[in-house]
């Protein structure tokens, strides 16, 4: 018995002397600064002479923090956790690298925070990659025009603004005018189309947010989605961080060739906050108290959006970003920057919301830069001249409001017009194929809608629908393939019309 436990000891002793045979010594050097304000979502430090800009940084208890502001004799830190537990004396070690964040194809139907923590109850995200929250954007030379179109599935958008996969649409109104109802309905219609999405919410209530990851599961969209959440309780810096490391996790779908679509809501909120950590860091304030680089850190995000060319995989990143006015007014500020750094925008205007022209889209405010050129063929046949006759009518219809007598030919154009309006309308949550779209489209252009009652026009829509899926899958198909409707096809769209709208009204006649 003895003998065994010798042998034990000293086979043990052989162990630890070869691992120390083969310890060295090594010498860390490790950079250790001090707090000395801490307070607002910000920290000021001193010590730190090895940081660079954007490193990340580690308060006690594992707090993170980012380096904004290198002055000569301190270092302006955001904090992206809470920090209620710091206080001025802390040690604050840099953690040797800019700010990362994780990704990969597990982040798909999950609720993080911008650090990739979960957020959705759902366990530990298993990520083994990680990347730099911001990081540039792609060369030109990387790129490729922008050729396929993203439908959004709502008629007014598709027909008249068309958005091209790559492109960056920026969608404005003011409050509650349904500028994330359109993002939703957009994600919703993305089901089946081989486009992932990204949602990042900035800044917004816990609650709206809630509602929007509810409605997401219920349309079964999750599955497909990434939902990237900094509320408006949790400090500015994560806030502040939130669409870049977005764009981050986003990127890596897009780098194996994926088509993505990115949502940012709202960046206004994002410029807000970035006023107030400028602010507390003494950078010097420019108009509205906005840092001179305000422009900047918008162009910087949206630029990472595009289509990358055949070498670089062909995928693409679609943004919407989100902003909100105030008094309608689109020519303030961070709305401007914001146009003239998208290519195009999608204006809802809160007169038309109230008039029930749901989605309240402002056709002559609204215009898309680059998604024409990628429009499948079919609408430009059907709705080709729908956006000029559409705004000459809204000007006619404001004229004719003036009790002038109307010659036969001015009562046509603005029955027709009106009947145009009814069309466009959508309930949310109900995005409609392209064939559903083009039918009834070209029912409203060719005047089979003339007959029906405008308050009917909903119910006919339906009626049309129904008819052309069960009728013409043939011709469904070939639509949503983007073959140009030949003669004996558009023919046929328009029997089945006719005849689908004489029954029903026989049916309700007899009823
Ligand atoms: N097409 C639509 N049909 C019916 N209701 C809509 C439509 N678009 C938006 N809404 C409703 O309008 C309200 C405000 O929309 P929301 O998207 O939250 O506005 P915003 O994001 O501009 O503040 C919501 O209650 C939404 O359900
Ligand atoms: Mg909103």
């Amino acid at each position: 018995m003895e003998k065994v436990l010798e042998g034990v000891v000293n086979d043990t002793i052989a162990v630890f002397k070869r691992v120390l045979a083969d310890y060295k010594a090594e010498l860390k050097i490790e950079e250790v600064g001090t707090v000395k304000f801490v307070g607002q979502g910000i920290a000021r430090v001193l010590g730190l002479p090895g940081v660079k800009s954007e490193e990340g940084v580690r308060f006690p208890g594992n707090a993170l923090g980012r380096v904004f502001n290198l002055d000569a004799e301190e270092v302006g830190i955001i904090l992206l956790d809470k920090s209620e537990h710091l206080k001025a004396g802390n040690e604050v070690r840099g953690i040797g690298r800019v700010l990362d964040v994780p990704v990969g194809n597990a982040l798909l139907g999950r609720v993080v925070d911008p650090m990739g923590r979960p957020l959705d109850g759902l366990g530990a995200v298993r990520l083994s990659e990680r990347r730099p929250a911001e990081r540039e954007a792609p060369a030109i030379m990387d790129r490729a025009p922008v050729t396929v179109p993203l439908q959004t599935g709502l008629k007014v958008v598709d027909a008249l603004i068309p958005i091209g996969r790559g492109q960056r649409e920026l969608i404005l109104g003011d409050r509650s005018s349904g500028k994330t109802a359109l993002a939703l309905d957009t994600i919703i219609n993305q089901k089946d189309q081989d486009v992932l999405c990204v949602y990042c919410a900035i800044g917004q209530r816990s609650s709206a947010v809630a509602r929007l990851i509810a409605d997401l599961h219920k349309y079964q969209a999750m599955e497909y989605c990434l939902v990237v959440v900094a509320s408006g309780e949790e400090p500015p810096g994560l806030q502040f961080l939130a669409p870049y490391a977005a764009t981050t996790m986003a990127e890596y779908f897009m780098e194996q060739g994926r088509d993505v679509l990115i949502v940012y809501d709202d960046l206004t909120h994002h410029a807000r906050t970035y006023r107030e950590l400028s602010l507390l860091l003494r950078r010097p304030p420019s108009r509205e108290a906005f840092p001179g680089d305000i422009f900047y850190i918008h162009s910087r995000l949206l630029e990472r959006s595009t289509h990358l060319n055949a070498a670089r995989g062909g995928g693409s990143l679609t943004a919407l970003p989100v902003i909100e006015t105030e008094a309608q007014d689109m020519s303030a500020y961070i709305p401007t920057n914001l146009i003239s750094i998208t290519d195009g925008q999608i204006y809802l205007s809160p007169d038309l919301f109230q008039k029930g022209v749901l989605p309240a889209v402002d056709v002559g405010k609204s215009v898309s830069r680059v998604g024409g050129k990628t429009q499948l063929p079919t609408y430009r046949a059907v709705a080709g001249n729908l956006r000029l006759s559409y705004s000459q009518f809204e000007e006619l219809e404001v004229f004719s409001r003036f009790g002038t007598r109307l010659d036969e030919a001015t009562r046509q154009t603005l029955e027709r017009g009106r009947r145009v309006r009814e069309v466009l309308k959508q309930p949310q949550y109900e995005p409609m194929t392209v064939a559903e779209q083009i039918a009834v489209l070209l029912a409203v252009t060719t005047g089979v809608f003339d007959d029906v009652n405008i308050e009917e026009i909903a119910v006919a829509q339906k009626t049309v629908c129904k008819a052309l899926t069960e009728q013409l899958p043939d011709v469904c198909k070939s639509i949503q393939d983007g073959k140009i409707l030949n003669d004996g096809d558009h023919d046929a769209l328009l029997k089945v019309t006719r005849d689908a709208l004489t029954s029903s009204k026989n049916q309700s006649a007899n009823n």
